[in-house]
């Protein structure tokens, strides 16, 4: 009897060697037969009950070793069929077929030419300092000599936060300028690029949103002549070797002397006429020494140090370089328009 059962077990597993499955449903028969939940080997291992005590272990091993056999034969022939399938699919592609074409993308004129800048001043070692646009209206105003009710602040039309009288959009970058002096001691030479907002009525020469390239120098013994010769350097890296600047007379409240500087575009070409309104000069930044004053309210000892500072619109630039005649385009994102500056 005994012996019996072990010939059945050795019949099971000569079986299970010898099957071959040869398709997913060969597989799935053999799978059913020797793995199911009614396969044949459960009901062989009932028998161990009936086998004396001195051959059970055997027995055991031997019933076991059909169950591991048919475990190990499924696994190794559904590999080998997974990995048949895939060939199949992948000879299916065309690798000669040609790819779905990308669009590239382009850089935005404002970032060109904010990227150009930051370049130039980079070569001097100015580093690139960033900051919030939601400001305080200390950092914004006041401690750039321009407290409440200065009628200085008329100068730019401020957006206010909502419930708040002291938040407001920054009106230019030269908040960065109390962030920095604030937070570092001297030297600082710095440039912060960025976006400012003002409440100007939207057309095609204002926007109520523009970019800034602010510039600092602090250290001591700074001079008019230091600046001067940096924004010469700056003018003829942007604009051409040959550039040539002016400086007039102007007013800011953070700086004292300021000025504001004119590259010479000349009057050779009707556009230059046209951009220049028939003086040849264009435009490009405000600048000046800092006022002693900005200095002591970011506690900076204005008895050792002095500074240039420095702001540059560039908008105007990037509509001068690209002739962009309607600075609403620039904020739009037409992709058509957009689309003219891929390879730039
Ligand atoms: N913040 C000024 C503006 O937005 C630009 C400016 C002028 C910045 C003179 C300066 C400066 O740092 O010295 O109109």
């Amino acid at each position: 009897m005994a012996q019996e059962v072990f010939d059945q077990v050795q019949l099971v597993l000569r079986e299970i060697e010898g099957s071959q499955p040869r398709t997913e449903d060969e597989l799935e028969q053999f799978r059913i037969r020797f793995l199911g939940s009614k396969n044949i080997i459960k009901p062989l291992f009932g028998e161990i009950k009936n086998i004396s005590n001195d051959r059970k272990k055997e027995f055991g091993q031997l019933i076991n070793s059909a169950k591991v056999a048919a475990e190990n034969k499924y696994l190794e022939i559904n590999e080998k069929l997974e990995e048949a399938s895939l060939g199949r699919s992948v000879e299916a592609i065309d690798l000669t077929k040609p790819g779905f074409p990308i669009q590239r993308g382009s850089r935005h004129p404002v970032s060109i030419v904010m990227n150009e800048m930051i370049e130039i001043f980079s070569r001097i070692g100015f580093t690139v300092a960033e900051d919030r646009e939601i400001e305080d209206d200390w950092h914004n105003f006041t401690a750039m000599n321009t407290p409440e009710d200065h009628p200085a602040r008329d100068m730019q039309d401020t957006f206010y936060l909502k419930n708040s009288v002291t938040r407001l959009l920054r009106t230019h970058t030269s908040s960065v300028q109390a962030r920095t002096m604030t937070a570092q001691k001297p030297p600082i030479r710095i440039i912060a690029p960025g976006r400012v907002y003002r409440n100007e009525t939207i057309s095609a020469r204002s926007h109520c949103q523009f970019h800034q390239i602010e510039g600092l120098y602090i250290d001591k013994e700074v001079s008019f002549a230091d600046m001067k010769q940096t924004l010469l350097y700056f003018a003829r890296e942007m604009y051409g070797v040959e550039t040539d600047i002016r400086l007039r007379p102007s007013y800011f409240p953070f700086t004292e002397p300021s000025a504001e500087m004119d590259v010479y575009l000349g009057l050779a070409d009707e556009r230059s006429k046209k951009l220049t309104k028939g003086t040849g000069w264009l435009e490009v930044l405000g600048c000046g020494m800092v006022d002693p004053q900005v200095l002591e309210n970011c506690g900076i000892d204005s008895e050792v140090y002095t500074g240039y500072a420095f702001g540059i619109g560039i908008e105007r630039s990037a509509m001068q370089r690209y002739n962009i005649s309607d600075i609403r385009s620039i904020f739009e994102n037409d992709i058509r328009f957009l689309r003219q500056f891929v390879s730039a």
